[in-house]
C-alpha cells in the first residue's frame, strides 16, 4: 500500500532541499520517511495517512498547552479579524512586554522579534555593542539558532585560549571572520571557564548558554556551573546571556533562572511565548537594552516584530500558563512519564534511562543521564533509532533524533502518559529480544 507520507516526501524533495524547511524534520538521523501532519488536537497529531500519534515534540517546544488550544485559537482569530499586521506599535505588544517582565524579573526591558534565532543574534549584537568587545563564548552541543557566529562546533583548536581558532564553523558558508570570534568550551566544565576568563576575561563580550541544555538531548547544569558563569561575567564586565528559547516557561514559571536562582544580564525567549506562532524576545538590563536603536548605536529591527496575531497567541498562552498549579501538574506528569520509562527499561534489561526538568524530558540510551556533550555522544544511537521506530509504530511521536529533548503539554492526560509507558515497555521488550 502506498503511503501518502511517502508520496508527499517524494514530491517535496523535488522542490524543497531535503524535502523539509528545517533539517531535523527530515528524519535523517533515525532514517525513514518523515510524517506529514494534517491535524493536531490536544496531545495528538494525525499524519497524512490518517494515523494518529501521541505527540511529545509539540512543534519542538512551543505547544505547552497542546495542539489547537481553543482559547489560543479564538484569540488568534479575533485578532486576525482586526488586521494582520500594521508595522506600527499596538497595545497588545505593550501588554505582552508587561506580562513577560512580570513573569521574569530579570527583564527590565525587552524587544519582541519573530524567532529564537533573531533573539539570540540580536542579544549578542547588543552585548557586543554594550561592552565594545568581540569575543563570544558558547558551549559545545548548545544550539542558539543559525546566525553565523553561533554555528561553531568545538574542537581542540578552539580551546587553546589564545587567538580563537578561525574558520572552524560547523556550517559551510560562514566566513572565518564571523566564526573566529567564537570560543567554544565544554558545557559543565567549570575549570575551562575559569581558565579562559583568567587569560582573556577583558576581551570577552558575552557568554551565551542554554542554562539547562536541550539541544544535545536534555542535560542539567552541574552544581556551581551557572554560578561560575555569573561570577566570571560580573568580575570581568562580560554580559551573561541565558538562552531560554527552549526552557523559557517550559521548565517552570520562572524558567531556568527562577529554578536555579541565577540572574542573567540578558535572556532570549521564543517557542512557548508564541504559543505556536512566530514570536521571540530578548531583554534584560535596561542599561544594555537602551543601546538599541533608536536610543543607542546598536541596530536591530523587524517588519513583523510584535505581529498582533502572533502576539495574541503568545499572550493567551502566557495567561493560561500563569494559572495556579499549572507547573506543578506539568512537572508531576513529566516526572511520572520518566519514572515509567525508567522502570520499563529496567524491567526489559535495556540500558536506557529518562530524566526531566519541568515539562521537558530526555530519553538516553546509556546507564545514567549524561552531564556532558561527550557523554551524550557516547550513548547507543542505534538502540535509540530502533526504539524510535518501534514507538512510532505504536503511535508515539518522539523527536526524530537521539540528541533532542522531548516535551509534555498540559493537554497530555494521565491516560496518555499510561499509554506511552505501556508502549515503551513493549518496545523495550522487543529491543531485548
Ligand atoms: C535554545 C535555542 N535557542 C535558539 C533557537 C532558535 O530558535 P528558532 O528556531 O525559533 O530560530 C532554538 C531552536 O530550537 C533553541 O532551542
Amino acid at each position: 500500500m502506498t503511503s501518502r507520507n511517502d508520496e508527499l516526501f517524494d514530491l517535496s524533495q523535488k522542490l524543497i532541499p531535503g524535502g523539509v524547511n528545517s533539517p531535523v524534520r527530515a528524519f535523517r538521523s533515525v532514517g525513514g520517511t518523515p510524517r506529514f501532519f494534517a491535524k493536531g488536537a490536544g496531545s495528538r497529531v494525525w499524519d497524512a495517512d490518517g494515523k494518529s500519534y501521541l505527540d511529545y515534540v509539540g512543534s519542538w517546544g512551543p505547544l505547552i498547552l497542546g495542539h489547537a488550544d481553543a482559547d489560543v485559537v479564538r484569540a488568534v482569530c479575533d485578532t486576525a479579524a482586526l488586521g494582520l499586521s500594521f508595522g506600527a506599535p499596538t497595545e497588545m505588544e505593550l501588554r505582552m512586554a508587561e506580562k513577560l517582565i512580570e513573569m521574569l524579573p530579570s527583564l527590565e526591558k525587552l524587544r519582541l522579534v519573530s524567532s529564537g534565532t533573531e533573539a539570540t543574534m540580536s542579544a549578542i549584537r547588543v552585548a557586543r555593542g554594550y561592552t565594545g568587545r568581540d569575543t563570544l563564548v558558547k558551549f559545545e552541543g548548545c544550539y542558539h539558532g543559525h546566525a553565523d557566529s553561533l554555528l561553531v562546533k568545538a574542537g581542540s583548536g578552539l580551546l587553546t585560549f589564545g587567538q580563537p581558532a578561525r574558520g572552524e564553523s560547523s556550517s559551510a558558508g560562514v566566513p572565518a571572520d564571523c566564526s573566529g570570534h567564537t570560543v567554544v568550551l565544554d558545557y559543565n566544565d567549570i575549570d575551562q571557564v575559569n581558565q579562559l576568563f583568567e587569560a582573556k576575561g577583558d576581551e570577552i563580550a558575552c557568554i551565551i548558554v542554554e542554562a539547562v541544555a536541550g539541544n544535545m538531548n536534555l542535560i542539567k547544569p552541574k552544581p556551581g556551573f551557572l554560578e561560575c558563569l555569573r561570577d566570571n561575567c560580573t568580575r570581568h564586565g562580560a554580559v551573561l546571556i541565558f538562552d531560554e528559547v527552549m526552557t523559557g516557561f517550559r521548565v517552570g514559571r520562572g524558567s531556568v533562572q527562577g529554578l536555579y536562582g541565577i540572574t542573567p544580564d540578558l535572556t532570549t525567549l521564543g517557542k512557548v511565548i508564541g504559543g505556536g506562532l512566530p514570536v521571540g524576545a530578548f531583554g534584560g538590563k535596561a542599561e544594555i537594552m537602551d543601546k538599541l536603536a533608536p536610543l543607542g548605536p546598536v541596530y536591530q529591527a523587524g517588519t513583523l516584530s510584535g505581529n498582533p496575531v502572533a502576539v495574541a497567541a503568545g499572550l493567551k498562552t502566557l495567561e493560561k500558563i500563569s494559572a495556579p498549579g499549572f507547573y506543578e501538574a506539568l512537572t508531576a506528569k513529566t516526572e511520572r512519564l520518566c519514572a515509567g520509562l525508567n522502570a520499563a527499561a529496567r524491567d526489559a534489561g535495556i540500558l536506557a534511562c529518562a530524566d526531566s526538568v519541568g515539562g521537558m524530558f530526555g530519553v538516553y540510551f546509556r546507564a545514567t543521564p549524561p552531564t556532558s556533550y561527550a557523554e551524550v555522544m557516547d550513548s547507543d544511537k542505534d538502540g535509540f533509532n530502533r526504539f524510535y521506530h518501534l514507538m512510532l509504530h505504536e503511535g508515539i511521536y518522539l523527536a526524530p533524533s537521539a540528541f533532542e529533548a522531548g516535551f509534555v503539554s498540559a493537554a497530555h492526560a494521565d491516560e496518555d502518559i499510561d499509554a506511552t509507558i505501556a508502549a515503551a515497555a513493549r518496545c523495550f521488550e522487543k529491543l531485548g529480544e
